[in-house]
């Protein structure tokens, strides 16, 4: 079939998963920006036309307004100002991009990408200032209406995260996810939007990588900064587990009748591949699939449910060896199975890495440990490519494999990419981005079109600059730049928010040269 590039035109879709390449016809020469310009090109790889395009933030990393209008303090707020050490330069999000007063600027960016949907996220303690829903803070509430209604007046569908890692700091001081109370007082919370937000809401995620804010939590240094690898961390992850479920399973007594949304979970998976062909590393590259994302995607998308076997057994195995009475693991009930088992309508998947694995022998030792419990060793071949400013190596083929490892294992469920992006230096010509953001979007166009895994979604991370936990505001991953030394967090378009804004029209690839 033949098609014309044209911004404003997609390239027919007509059987959805075979056309995917159309072949150019009459070409535009378009040069903006630095000097890029578009050229003939003879294979176009497009997206299904009912395929979504969207961008993401969170609260903590964009609103600022820490301390205004009735908010209270969360633990991201504590632990920037208690430990500024532990933070790039000492920086904090006290006020970071602002969108708490320059939302519909914002949405204004939004509607240039021309994007289909913007996942943010809800500060729990700007709704509820002590975490509980006895006292509901009224401007709180007032906010995210006149940014859910701003998005709807543009035509730009809001999918909500209640938790972005900025717990109410009371709650903390109550033992923060390791008091399975906070369960309870997170289903409070969920009521409280879905009561308030859930006919202006397409689509909830309840937890944004629970990997990464219990592991790093309560096993290492992101607030809490916890450092109870082995421990805390567990139970942190079997608290939201259970969190998770019970709001999903509220939701359906209590909700789904009235509100046509959807409920999931964001959950990270960098790619895991074997060191080496031997069966030593090929099972520690398991593992550490089992580890990180099997923790928390095995209980709710898996046949059987509960915590992945081999997670199970080892950490059994060795709690024994260091004379502990019981599991470091805490066990489900059966109905606690049951009732987090097959809750969720969508798995939110946020991809960044792929690393190699190989077996680790580490000597038991009475000090529990997450790494040793896990007993694989992390590294990345030098040989990758590498264009982030962090070091990051980028292998796209990892998302393929990470793709076509959830299909086999879950049984093909529907995926949304939540989160893919790239930190780059400040600096508007961001080539890099561009080229990062095509490369993986080539091999999920393949994921979906050839491995037909179900992927419906895809968003970049992030809408524009923001704090980026202990690197601050180092590390900038945003289609737009922010100058957040300008009082105004003056935001200014990037070269790949015109190469993002052509994309979400056609739903093919821009051809760009430079
Ligand atoms: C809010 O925090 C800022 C520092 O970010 C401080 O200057 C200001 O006084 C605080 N306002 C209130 C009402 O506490
Ligand atoms: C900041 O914004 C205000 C109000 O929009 C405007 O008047 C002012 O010129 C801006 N300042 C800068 C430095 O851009």
């Amino acid at each position: 079939m033949q098609c014309r590039r044209d911004v404003n035109q997609s390239c027919p879709s007509r059987q959805r998963v075979e056309m995917n390449r159309c072949r150019i016809l009459v070409i535009l020469l378009v040069a903006f920006g630095a000097g890029g310009a578009y050229h003939v090109i003879d294979e176009r790889v497009c997206f299904p036309e009912t395929f979504r395009f969207g961008v993401a933030t969170s609260a903590y990393q964009v609103e600022g307004a820490w301390n205004v209008s009735g908010k209270g303090e969360s633990i991201w707020d504590r632990y920037t100002h208690d430990r500024p050490a532990r933070f790039h330069n000492h920086q904090t999000g006290d006020v970071a991009a602002d969108s708490y007063h320059l939302f519909k600027e914002d949405v204004k960016l939004m509607v240039k990408l021309g994007v289909n949907f913007y996942r943010f996220s809800i500060s729990w303690s700007r709704i509820l200032p002590n975490g509980f829903s006895n006292q509901i803070n009224e401007d709180g509430i007032r906010y995210y209406h006149e940014l859910l209604d701003e998005l709807i007046r543009n035509n730009i569908q809001p999918m909500v995260t209640m938790y972005h890692w900025d717990l109410p700091q009371y709650l903390q001081d109550l033992g923060g996810w390791t008091n399975p109370i906070v369960a309870d007082y997170f289903v409070d919370y969920a009521r409280v939007l879905f009561q308030n937000f859930g006919t202006k809401v397409h689509a909830w995620i309840t937890f944004n990588e629970p990997f990464s804010f219990c592991e790093r939590g309560y096993g290492g240094l992101d607030a809490p900064g916890a450092q109870s690898s082995g421990f805390e961390d567990y139970l942190c992850g079997h608290n939201v587990l259970l969190a998770h479920g019970m709001v999903y399973r509220m939701y359906q007594k209590e909700f789904e009748a009235k509100l046509s949304t959807s409920v999931g979970i964001a959950i990270e998976f960098s790619w895991y591949e074997a060191a080496s062909q031997s069966s030593d590393d090929k099972s520690a590259a398991e593992r550490a699939r089992d580890f990180s994302f099997g923790w928390f995607a095995h209980p709710i998308f898996s046949k059987t449910g509960d915590y992945p076997p081999m997670m199970r057994k080892r950490i059994d195995t060795i709690s024994k060896l260091q004379g502990f009475s019981r599991s470091r693991l805490p066990h489900f009930t059966p109905e606690e199975i049951e009732m987090i088992r097959g809750s969720a309508d969508f798995l939110g998947l946020n991809h960044y890495d792929t690393n190699l694995a190989s077996k680790r022998t580490t000597k038991i030792t009475p000090e529990p440990s997450f790494e040793a419990d896990m007993g694989v060793l992390i590294s990345k071949k030098s040989a990758w490519p590498e264009f982030d400013s962090t070091g990051s190596k980028v292998v796209p083929w990892g998302f393929r494999h990470a793709l076509n490892w959830v299909k086999e294992a879950y049984d093909n469920p529907l995926v949304i990419i939540t989160e893919n992006g790239i930190s780059l230096e400040k600096g508007l010509l961001d080539k890099r981005r561009i080229e990062y953001i095509e490369q993986f979007l080539k091999v999920l166009q393949l994921a979906i079109t050839k491995d037909h895994c179900n992927v419906q979604g895809y968003t970049y991370w992030s809408l524009i600059d923001n704090f980026e936990w202990t690197s601050g505001f180092s590390k900038r991953y945003g289609l737009y730049q922010v100058d957040f030394d300008s009082p105004n967090k003056t935001r200014k378009p990037r070269m790949s928010s015109e190469y993002y804004a052509r994309l979400t029209r056609t739903k093919c690839l821009p051809y760009w040269e430079f």
